[in-house]
């Protein structure tokens, strides 16, 4: 624990600024000097003094071998991994190394079809192939939960030569499937298993929390300590343990996909984020959790409203569930997830972290106070009030996304010869194009499906919703490219 005091790369950092060299490098802004006067005075010269770069004392993120190295040595400590990368490039960066670090052209891969788009990116950039398995979904709550043993062990019987297994471990909504299992399945293949931890940072540090992936013996985890660990946005981890990867072919491939001119606010930020989790991180969870749960009571006290808690689980795909995810169902009081969303902005100045067509999904961190959770309860019965005695409430039917079919890897697809069409008749054809809800950034839609009419219908429901639907090159959704000549899977 002794060691896990010690920040080397942002101590040296800092120090490094205080002797206040005389800079002939980049940043071109020198120490702020340079900066626009507003945004210097608004961000501050603390920050500015430390915005460096790769010069000699302070290490390279390419080739580490003194502070950064150090830094790296220390989060693997503390995350119970052998080998610890720093990713600048947010999760998405780490999800395309783990998967470009095992795969190559031609290789299989066995994935949820519910992955961040990230993942689906880089099968495109490998020339892999996805083995999909659907996720079990939520009728009720119209959401995707994980995948199961069942699913892994028959994908894998059938695909026993795949180069990797991925799991989401926890969803965003919080659900996980019992990993530990689904790694020793993968591993009496020897196939090593990725995990997408975007939404995880936090379980490694809590014992009431779901096992993290490097607990449960995964091979690698892309894990975002931005999102709910307390660094910088765009700051990520990877974590490794070898035996069925190697560390030194995943230090290449990291440095391929990273710019040369890394950040050392954000580099920096993740070495002080470790010494926070690694020291205090239980205690502050502790506190997170308690909030969360009196949020959740509390919320599932309002008319209208269900706040999402571990009486779902029992199923394989809901094994357990990480509670500091307020899961809010909200059609049952006629309005959309997003309409909730604008209400809530309009209203309380209260931003969520996503909303769909049915729910709103709020996030408890370690940043949270009780003052915050006491204003959304507030505005939550203000809307309840509002809205849960009308009398002719909207029908909001719960309509899953219909998963398409896949008639050309991925690859194939995006490189093929396409054509433009509009989105209303694209109906049976090829996509060369995703179509997404951002967030949470899973394809409704990806390369190489084939797009059916009530994928479309889904689109626009979510479009007139007012959802934010993204991916093709024309942002207005009127056209879509697709294969031109259509041809069978090779
Ligand atoms: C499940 C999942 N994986 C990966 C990512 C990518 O993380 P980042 O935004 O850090 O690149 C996200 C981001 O929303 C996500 O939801």
């Amino acid at each position: 624990m002794d060691q896990q005091m010690r920040t080397p790369l942002f101590t040296a950092l800092v120090e490094h600024a205080r002797k206040n060299p005389t800079q002939f490098h980049i940043p071109g802004h020198k120490k702020g000097r340079g900066v626009d006067p507003e945004f210097r005075h608004f961000i501050g010269d603390n920050a500015l003094s430390i915005d460096l770069i790769n010069i000699g004392p302070l290490d390279d993120l390419h080739a580490p071998h003194g502070i950064i190295k150090e830094a790296q040595e220390l989060a693997a400590q503390a995350f119970g991994a052998d080998y610890t990368f720093f990713s600048v490039q947010g999760t998405s960066g780490a999800i395309m190394t783990m998967v470009l670090s095992v795969c190559k052209p031609g290789d299989k891969i066995i994935v949820p079809r519910n992955v961040h788009k990230s993942v689906l990116s880089a099968i495109i950039f490998a020339g892999a192939i996805p083995i999909f398995i659907h996720p079990v979904m939520d009728k009720t709550l119209g959401i995707a939960h994980g995948i199961t043993t069942s699913a892994v062990r028959k994908a894998l019987e059938q695909h026993p030569d795949a180069a990797a297994v991925l799991v989401i471990n926890p969803t965003y909504f919080g659900v996980v499937a019992n990993l530990r299992e689904i790694v020793e399945l993968a591993h009496s293949y020897k196939i090593p298993v990725l995990v997408d931890e975007a939404h995880g940072v936090h379980i490694h540090f809590h014992p009431d929390l779901p096992d993290s992936a490097m607990q449960a013996g995964a091979d690698m985890s892309a894990t975002s300590v931005h999102k709910l660990g307390g660094s910088l946005t765009q700051s990520s981890i990877l974590n490794v343990k070898e035996g069925l990867v190697s560390a030194a072919r995943v230090q290449a491939v990291i440095s391929m996909l990273t710019t040369t001119s890394t950040s050392y606010i954000l580099l920096s930020s993740l070495d002080t984020a470790r010494r926070q989790l690694a020291l205090h991180g239980e205690e502050m969870i502790t506190k997170v959790l308690k909030l969360a749960e009196m949020a959740r009571r509390e919320i599932n006290q309002i008319p209208g409203l269900y706040c999402v808690g571990k009486e779902i689980l029992g199923g394989e795909a809901t094994y357990d569930l990480d509670t500091t995810k307020l899961t809010i169902h909200v059609s049952e009081l006629g309005l959309t997830g997003y309409q909730v969303e604008k209400w809530l902005r309009e209203r309380y100045q209260i931003e969520v972290e996503l909303s769909d067509l049915y729910n709103i999904l709020c996030i408890v961190t370690i940043g949270d106070r009780q003052e915050d959770i006491d204003l959304l309860l507030r505005a939550l019965r203000d809307l309840s009030d509002q809205y849960s005695t009308t009398k002719e409430k909207a029908e909001i039917p719960i309509h899953l996304p219909e998963i398409p079919l896949l008639a050309l890897h991925p690859r194939e697809a995006f490189y093929a010869e396409v054509e433009r069409v509009p989105l209303r008749k694209a109906a049976g054809k090829i996509m060369a194009e995703f179509i997404m809800v951002y967030p949470p950034g899973i394809p409704i839609v990806m390369p190489g499906e084939i797009i059916t009419q009530e994928n479309i219908d889904y689109i626009f429901e979510n479009v007139e919703s007012g959802l934010p639907v993204q991916g093709p090159e024309d942002s207005s959704l009127q056209y879509v490219k697709v294969i031109k000549e259509q041809s069978a899977i090779r």
